[in-house]
């Protein structure tokens, strides 16, 4: 098996999935899928929307929302799935507090990225498509991010952090480490 088919069959361990019962959404939830669907006159569009959604408000999408959002929507529960397979950073499993987009693409490669992968594995304990023992990180690796010129790049929750060095991943992740412990 190639290195590719090792990290989908990785990534695909976070977005797994089986069916269930739906759950209610919530009234923020619902505003915001409304709002969408002023946006896009197809409600099938309105999917990865709606998945991005309630993956904001709940950590993740779990069978019982995705459930909920077909009902919501009046589409198949197969076409949504099929969305949220599509798109590798629909979370179809708990994740961690943080999840890492690790980019692990030609730039990023070229520019030592394996010795980064190293330095988080050494220090959180986790491998692609695996969460850490607390419960604070995910590692999840992802094409390109974008900014090539400042490669190794990866982004933690919402910060980009660039012209990374193992030094600098133990800086880092000490700094969330403090933060997320003042966060409770
Ligand atoms: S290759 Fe990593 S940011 Fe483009």
């Amino acid at each position: 098996m190639s290195e590719m088919s090792n990290e989908s069959t990785m990534v695909n361990n976070v977005i797994a999935s089986s069916a269930t019962r739906a759950r209610r959404l919530n009234a923020e939830e619902i505003a915001e899928i409304e709002h969408e669907m002023e946006l896009y006159p197809d409600k099938r569009a309105v999917g990865l929307e709606a998945l991005k959604i309630v993956q904001k408000h709940q950590g993740w999408v779990s069978d019982e929302s995705l459930l909920a959002i077909a009902s919501y929507l009046d589409i198949p529960v197969a076409d949504l799935e099929g969305v949220a397979t599509f798109f590798n950073l629909v979370y179809r499993r708990p994740v961690g507090r943080k999840v890492i987009l690790f980019c692990n693409s030609v730039s990023c490669w070229i520019m030592g990225c394996d010795s980064i992968k190293e330095q988080i594995e050494h220090r959180l304990g986790i491998d692609f498509g695996e969460t850490s023992e607390d419960g604070d990180f995910t590692l999840v690796p992802v094409p390109c991010l974008g900014d090539c010129d400042r490669a190794p790049v990866m982004m933690v929750g919402d910060d980009l952090h660039r012209n990374l060095t193992p030094e600098k991943i133990d800086q880092i992740f000490e700094q969330y480490r403090k933060q997320l412990t003042a966060d409770g």
